[in-house]
């Protein structure tokens, strides 16, 4: 059968039956027996990818445990989802249309045009146009109105168009531009571009406007804001805007309405979710940042993995598995929510970016064909970086009374070259697999002479499940490989619940109805029960009293 497998729950299957009949013997069982039972545990449970090394041997699983969630996979048609993926067929049903941010890399080659489009060739294209671009900023040939050089760089956008560049850029900021500053601003309290208006110099800001459809109230009002600012200080110098104003978009009738010269627009298109599109030219502020060549080697860490995607066999499919041990977690053990902790300063933002990219995919309670699920699906990602977090959240994963899975996320060697500070980060993350997994029993704090009275409290229950994640720097290739394993991460657990990772309905209502709410903020006439309800109507009138 072809994919979709819309209107089937997974639950119907067999080897979901199979996979809930062995969740209850794995959890007769705990991590400390799995290790002494299996010597080679290690073989089958770590795999090496592009530049990434996995070991999922801290989690609840045997080899039949992968097995049977392999055989899910399959009876889930798995492989075919992947090829339709990659051939650009419109897998992303509600919205009629391909999803191909792998085209973005290059890396699982597309066979002919999709939809009309020369996707490799167009994808090309725009790639030469942001280089051109950026490399005519970056040796000030391209300067402000004003002759001055660009120092200032202010992204704005929001959603999957400020996440992937303000993380990544975060990410790579000791391969940035040290010349440069980079600024992202999104959320629409006028705070947030309020502070660019008081900090920086408009004769040297260029304003990098993204929004894939130009239309999101956000980015709107924060990029007229930014416009009316700076024509209003650079208004003896008429073209300011052509010149400090670029876009990336794909609504080119949009951003010429706003003033921006269709020449300065960077586009991309349809078939590439907002949450997907860090490797596109939305991604004009990370390559203004890091510059060009270092942007390729971003696209070809995603690429590695996409390629592995496509040629791996399910078994050794590295995202594959994560997908299939989130699927594990979520509906066979209850877990309702996923940690992500990367030991790893400069990755600060990347739960948060991570947080779009699942749960604005998997957020989703009918299937395909539009029946409800009977089934659990996309779970809570959260997280903070190591060793932050062990001092504040850790408490509740050792030794809480909820499972929280968690992604350990190493490092083998600092950015700022050798430094024993690393070994301290990197033993710190070892060190909280091993107690999230083995724990302290009553035993060993007996051996270690703690009170009997006390040792409830001490004692570790482990046997929490974590998968360990280690690459040898932060560079922007492991970078683009990180984000390409979760992105396939998630679409392998979409698949298997038969929902569409796609599409974001879900937060469309709140925007209509924001829009309906701002006139009735300030109008005169009171809301009345026809119109809003009770509690609205009395917040309403306690805003007013206050604004
Ligand atoms: O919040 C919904 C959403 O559509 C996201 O999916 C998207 O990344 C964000 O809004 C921004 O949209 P746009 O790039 O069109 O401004």
């Amino acid at each position: 059968m072809p994919y979709p497998v819309a209107g089937e729950s997974p639950r119907d299957t067999p080897q979901w039956s199979a996979l809930a009949q062995h969740a209850k013997e794995i959890k007769q069982t705990d991590l400390r027996r799995l290790f002494a039972q299996d010597p080679h545990r290690l073989d089958w449970s770590t795999l090496e990818v592009g530049p990434l090394y996995l070991d999922l041997s801290k989690n609840l699983i045997t080899q039949e445990s992968l097995r049977l969630l392999l055989g899910l996979a399959e009876a889930r048609y798995l492989p075919e989802a992947i090829g339709a993926m990659l051939r650009g067929e419109h897998i992303n049903v509600s919205e009629d249309r391909a999803v191909l941010h792998t085209a973005l890399r290059h890396g699982a080659t597309i066979a002919g045009p999709i939809d009309g489009i020369d996707v490799d060739h167009e994808v090309e294209l725009v790639l030469s146009h942001m280089e051109e671009f950026v490399r005519s900023v970056r040796s000030n040939l391209r300067v402000g109105v004003t002759g001055k050089p660009f120092e200032t760089i202010v992204n704005i956008g929001i959603g999957g168009s400020d996440l992937g560049p303000e993380m990544v850029t975060m990410a790579l900021q000791d391969f940035s531009d040290p010349n440069r500053s980079m600024h992202f601003v999104s959320n629409i309290d006028p705070v947030a571009i309020g502070s660019i208006f008081k900090t920086c110099d408009p004769e040297t800001t260029l304003f990098v406007v993204v929004s894939k459809t130009f239309g999101t109230l956000e980015t709107l009002t924060n990029a007229t804001a930014a416009r009316q600012w700076l024509s209003q200080a650079l208004a003896d110098h008429p073209g300011a805007i052509e010149k400090h104003f670029v876009a990336v978009s794909t609504n080119e009738a949009l951003v010429r309405e706003f003033g921006i010269d269709p020449q300065n627009m960077f586009g991309f298109w349809d078939f590439i979710g907002g949450r997907y599109s860090v490797d596109s030219a939305v991604g004009l502020s990370i390559m203004l940042a890091i510059g060009p060549e270092r942007f390729r080697s971003f696209l070809h860490g995603f690429a590695a993995i996409d390629e592995h995607l496509r040629e791996a066999p399910l078994s050794e499919n590295a995202p594959v598995l994560l997908g299939l041990l989130a699927v594990w977690y979520r509906n066979f053990f209850g877990a309702q929510s996923q940690a992500v902790l990367p030991y790893s300063e400069r990755l600060a933002r990347f739960p948060a970016y991570l947080q779009q990219l699942t749960m604005e995919s998997n957020g989703k309670s009918v299937r395909l064909d539009g029946t409800t699920v009977d089934y659990g699906t996309g779970a809570i990602y959260w997280g903070e970086p190591g060793t932050d977090g062990q001092h504040a959240f850790y408490q509740l994963l050792h030794q809480g009374t909820i499972l929280v899975p968690a992604d350990f996320i190493l490092f083998g060697e600092p950015l700022g070259g050798p430094d024993p500070q690393q070994d301290l980060l990197f033993a710190n993350g070892l060190a909280q697999t091993r107690a999230l997994a083995f724990g302290r029993n009553e035993e060993e704090l007996e051996a270690l002479g703690v009170p009997a009275a006390l040792r409830p409290a001490r004692r570790m229950p482990g046997n929490r499940p974590t998968t360990t994640i280690v690459a040898q720097r932060l560079t922007p290739e492991v970078l683009g490989a990180l984000i390409a394993l979760y992105e396939h991460s998630v679409f392998t657990q979409g698949v298997i619940w038969g929902i569409n990772s796609f599409d974001q309905w879900g937060v469309e209502l709140g925007k209509e109805l924001a829009s309906e709410l701002v006139p009735t903020l300030s109008s005169p006439s009171v809301p009345t029960l026809d119109t809003l309800d009770a509690s609205t109507i009395e917040l309403v009138s306690r805003y007013r009293h206050m604004r």
